[in-house]
């Protein structure tokens, strides 16, 4: 009799109780069958990814900040021991290819534990729960290669998140970035100690941005592309089923405002708190109203990929050179009927349109870089020319969260924060033999 046991439970019980469980045991349940294995690959229970930490058997997977501070000089110790170990081992491979040479010994055996773990995570995970990959940390990890990072980054085309500290990658990791606003959700990038990046990784980087200021007509032209199905703001009633659920889960309807079309007047608030697990498919079929494909997949436009983003981020207004506005209230132009808080630009652009969060908003700029973290310290190949054209593409960076060495001549010199390396103790500085 299998009443009362777990197995009975329905997917959306089942799915509460995988959130209580950390990236090893849901790999285990993902192996019962393959009902477990479905709900075990839920987006939403993969939000956080640290790869190279799991390997290492510390399983934690809260959002970046948490865990926060630098890690353990020991750790980092050990994680190059393991990586120099590896690299002499690997380059003898052709004299000694047995698998015993390596489990003889402990360091070769975790470079080569983290590196069947990256390429399970790309091959049987990622495929599935990609779109909903918040944060990624590879930093300090001996294993990971361009062409893994690259096969990640085209996986995982939400992330806001991004460390890659101290790894060996070079340009081509970010070959898959290389389309027009491909990384438009990134807020935060540490490629501290990456010293083989150059300019070309800056390069694909403002493109990824979506660089409305240096793109030519043909990047344009793909950026003014309309989604799948059109969107008709002043017919409420046209939305077609994704673009009416993002304004369903956006906005909380509430009597008594100003409005047009159909319906009686409704003002619009958005109401950020109610959506902490805005991707998480098994919620939304469960309340039966919306529809919404399984980890934000198939049907999904790309601007409602987008718009899931900005909800979790709270109200967001932004002046047409997409500088973020405060404090103020006005309409969006293209989208008269939500009324909107927003607030006059503080750029020097002085253009009073402004654009609030919406589907044709986002489909017509193209998206907002909002990128406000950047470290680039350490790496010594990039010039200040690339820099100065990265930083023109991310009208959010906070200059006190940007570094990059100080004996490159760059933008924002007086007030950025230099180099991080020099004050840190195991990462490697030009000046640090000074
Ligand atoms: Fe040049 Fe640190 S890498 S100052």
């Amino acid at each position: 009799d299998e009443r009362g046991t777990v197995s009975v439970l329905p997917q959306e019980l089942l799915l509460r109780v995988f959130r209580f469980l950390g990236p090893e045991d849901l790999c285990r349940c993902g192996q019962v069958c393959s009902v477990w294995a479905q709900v075990a690959k839920t987006g939403s229970l993969w939000g956080h990814l640290y790869p190279v930490r799991w390997a290492r058997g510390d399983y934690y997977r809260g959002p970046p900040g948490e865990s926060g501070q630098e890690p353990d000089e020991d750790w980092v110790k050990s994680l190059q021991d393991e990586g120099r170990a590896y690299q002499d081992w690997d380059e003898d491979a052709d004299v000694d290819e047995s698998e015993e040479a390596s489990e003889e010994s402990p360091a070769i055996s975790a470079v080569q534990r983290e590196k069947r773990l990256l390429n399970g995570m790309i091959q049987n995970l990622l495929p599935a729960v990609g779109p909903s990959v918040r944060s990624l940390s590879l930093a300090y990890s001996s294993a990971v290669s361009s062409k893994m990072v690259r096969q990640i980054l085209s996986l995982c085309p939400n992330l806001t998140h991004l460390d890659l500290t101290q790894t060996d990658i070079s340009d081509s990791a970010f070959d898959s970035w290389a389309e027009f606003g491909a990384c438009r959700t990134l807020e935060r990038l540490d490629l501290s100690g990456c010293d083989k990046i150059t300019d070309r990784t800056l390069k694909i980087l403002s493109l990824g941005l979506g660089d409305l200021t240096t793109s030519g007509p043909d990047h344009r032209a793909k950026l003014l592309k309309a989604p799948p199905s059109p969107i008709n703001f002043q017919d409420e009633c046209s939305l077609p089923p994704m673009g009416r659920s993002c304004q369903d889960l956006i906005f909380k309807r509430r009597p008594g405002g100003r409005g047009s079309g159909c319906g009686p007047a409704h003002v619009w608030v958005l109401d950020p708190s109610k959506f902490a697990d805005i991707e998480d498919a098994a919620d939304w079929r469960k309340r039966g109203d919306v529809s919404v494909q399984e980890n934000g997949r198939g049907g999904s436009s790309c601007c409602c990929r987008r718009i899931t983003h900005y909800i979790l981020h709270g109200p967001s207004f932004f002046c047409s050179s997409l500088f973020l506005l405060q404090k103020t209230t006005a309409f969006c132009p293209y989208s008269p009927k939500l009324v909107n808080k927003a607030t006059l630009c503080e750029c020097e652009c002085h253009d009073a349109t402004l654009l609030c969060v919406c589907c044709r908003c986002l489909s017509q700029r193209g998206g907002l870089p909002l990128l406000l973290h950047l470290n680039l310290s350490g790496c010594l190949l990039i010039t200040g020319a690339g820099l100065q054209e990265l930083v023109s593409a991310c009208p959010s960076l906070n200059i006190e969260h940007f570094y990059y060495c100080d004996n490159i001549n760059g933008p924002h010199a007086d007030e950025a924060s230099g180099c991080q390396n020099l004050q840190c103790g195991f990462r490697a500085c030009c000046r640090s033999g000074e």
